[in-house]
């Protein structure tokens, strides 16, 4: 995780690189720091905390430069403090920024204690300065040092390194975690994605896995892990300056909860017509991988992995395909059997989660007919990887918790689901009909989100709990989960969901008067199993809060709880409808218990680590 940004300019760039911190706080924000050639002497500015912090000491004690490099930490390697903070330094002369874990650092740290070295952090990273220190002394070049030091380097790594010998330079280099270069004019620019320096730039040049890249004002020059110089496409990125910004909202993921109509509707564009989905949308002779497809294994982690779980649902319900569902972390390092004509399917909202992507390389090795990724983030790792892509469109979501990213997850794999569903011969009639339904999620999830003060006012009852309960059976058993997620990690009240049916084989113990309960009851064929399990959990005091459909015979039971109806607008879209009073709950009791709502303790947004 981490955020890494770094220039090369005529101005002075410590502004730019505070800006562009700011924009990848979202990667960590555990402690920052900024590393300048200030009069020909490397200049350093650290502080744990924030980048606002950051920046309130740079404020205090001002640093200039032409050239600079920044970052913005996820602790891995030793607590979050200054002395850990990034940039980490060797001999007064070599600088270095980095985004990753190198694995064999504890080796390289105990060859570099007997060159003479000493180290000042437990950070991972220092090796890596002292590595380019060693090489510069041994008469390299600062690429020529880059390169010898990442040959020595196990694990992922993205880095920026700056030398003081080689003033107006950086040398950057990538492994297994991103990172672009950005092209201005006269001035040139490294970050951890297109965010970070979208306010200077839109013309970037995204590195391939092992290149190192060479920047100075006037020049770039791309060179692979074997050092041979190699040409990258330049790309214009779309991304606009505003996209990123949070405007009138209090917070990002408030901001992100509301655009999801807009967000959801993008990804539907272009996509469906006159009650279909148009050709081509998975890619020229996509349909000739789809056809074939008698088996799909979806793999994700969190936010979504439950879109995956959802998607299950629909595969084996509409289209009788055979799916299996399985985080990353666990999948990458099982031995797995694959049936033949097995579809790999990765969703991922930033494209660069480690154990996503590394599920994807692992299942390139186990004979799958293809992959397919469902993603957010054009140009990331995960989409470069993969044979087929759609793109979720939702535009930057820099909450931490995944909201828009989860709906439109559910709108792309639809169109999956649907695809599949027309390649194995769905009943014409029941196609256009579940096509159109998708097509009115839009306007289903804006109406819900009128129910905004209400669920506001829900939320002060939930402000003195400390533990939720959340429940669903089917298809909503994934919006459970992913209620459940929402609430735990911004308001850090404990939060589990389980499958209705499941309460009583063990979790009604933990129900007492204390005990929230929040069911999402939509009007299905399970509704009346699932009000059986609520009648569970009355007849044990809990505090029953169902979020149920306008047209479900469900009634509030005394003066406990609450009922809040909602329109879920049919069975196939209910689960995306049904998760945006949750995404709301969570974000109420998240604001009234005063935590930091869009950068919550101990996360980060893109996981690009184990
Ligand atoms: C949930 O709110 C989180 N943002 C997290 O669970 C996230 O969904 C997970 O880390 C996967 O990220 P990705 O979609 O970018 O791969």
């Amino acid at each position: 995780m981490c955020g890494i940004v770094a220039a090369t300019a005529q101005r002075d760039v410590v502004p730019l690189l505070i800006a562009g911190l700011k924009a990848l706080e979202y990667r960590g924000y555990d402690s920052a720091g900024i590393s300048v050639l200030e009069d020909g002497k490397l200049a350093r500015v650290r502080a744990a905390g924030k980048v606002r912090e950051l920046e309130a000491l740079y404020d205090a004690h001002p640093v200039a430069g032409v050239t600079g490099i920044a970052h913005t930490r996820w602790a891995t390697h030793g607590v979050p403090n200054t002395i850990n903070a990034h940039p980490h330094v060797s001999s007064d002369r070599v600088a270095v920024v980095h985004n990753g874990i190198i694995e064999n650092h504890v080796e390289l740290r105990e060859e570099l204690k007997a060159h003479g070295y000493r180290f000042e952090s437990e950070t991972d990273t220092e090796v890596i300065a002292h590595l380019v220190d060693h090489a510069l002394s041994r008469g390299a070049d600062l690429r020529g040092a880059v390169l010898s030091a990442t040959r020595r380097l196990h694990g992922a790594y993205a880095i920026a390194v700056l030398s003081r010998d080689q003033p107006g330079q950086i040398v950057g280099a990538r492994r297994g975690s991103p990172l672009v270069a950005g092209l201005g004019d006269g001035e040139h620019f490294l970050g951890s994605d297109v965010q970070a320096l979208i306010k200077q730039t839109s013309r970037f040049i995204y590195l391939e896995e092992g290149d190192i890249v060479e920047i100075s004002r006037e020049d770039l020059a791309i060179f692979n892990a074997d050092g041979e110089p190699v040409e990258r496409p330049v790309r214009t990125s779309e991304l606009s300056a505003d996209a990123v910004e949070r405007g009138e909202y209090r917070h990002y993921m408030l901001k992100e909860i509301f655009e999801q109509p807009r967000a959801i509707a993008d990804t539907l564009e272009g996509r469906i017509s006159e009650n279909r989905i148009l050709p081509n949308i998975f890619g020229v002779n996509a349909d000739a991988l789809l056809s074939r497809v008698k088996h799909v294994q979806i793999v994700a982690c969190g936010t979504s992995y439950h879109a995956g779980l959802v998607a299950r649902y629909w595969l084996e319900g509409l289209v009788g395909l055979p799916c299996s569902v399985e985080v990353a972390s666990e999948y990458r390092y099982r031995h797995v059997v694959v049936p033949e004509g097995t579809l790999f399917l990765a969703v991922s909202q930033s494209g660069e989660t480690a154990d996503t992507l590394a599920a994807l390389r692992e299942g390139k090795r186990h004979g799958y007919l293809g992959s397919l990724t469902i993603c957010n983030v054009p140009e990331s790792s995960l989409v470069r990887e993969s044979d087929l892509v759609l793109m979720t469109r939702a535009g930057p979501e820099i909450g931490v918790a995944s909201t828009k990213a989860f709906t439109t997850q559910l709108a792309a794999l639809a169109l999956l689901v649907f695809e599949l569903a027309r390649l194995n011969g769905i009943e014409p009639a029941r196609y256009s009909r579940l096509v159109a339904e998708l097509a009115t999620l839009p306007r289903v999830v804006g109406e819900v989100l009128k129910l905004d003060p209400e669920i506001a006012a829900l939320a002060e009852r939930f402000v003195p709990k400390h533990h939720a309960l959340f429940l669903g059976r089917g298809v909503h058993y994934p919006v459970a989960l992913e209620g459940a997620l929402k609430l735990k990690e911004i308001s850090y009240i404990h939060a589990e969901a389980y499958p209705a049916g499941e309460l009583k084989h063990g979790p009604l113990a933990l129900v007492d008067e204390d005990m929230p309960v929040i069911t999402v009851a939509p009007n299905n064929q399970l509704l009346e199993k699932l009000k059986s399990n609520m009648e569970e959990v009355r007849a044990r005091g809990g505090e029953l809060f169902v979020f149920a459909d306008t047209d479900a015979p469900v009634a509030q039971s005394g003066s406990r709880g609450a009922v809040l109806k909602i329109a879920s607008g049919g069975n196939l879209i209910a689960p995306a409808v049904f998760t945006v009073p949750l995404q709301l709950l969570a974000y109420h009791v998240a604001v009234l218990r005063g935590t930091d709502v869009d950068q919550p303790r101990n996360l980060a947004k893109s996981v690009t680590v184990e």
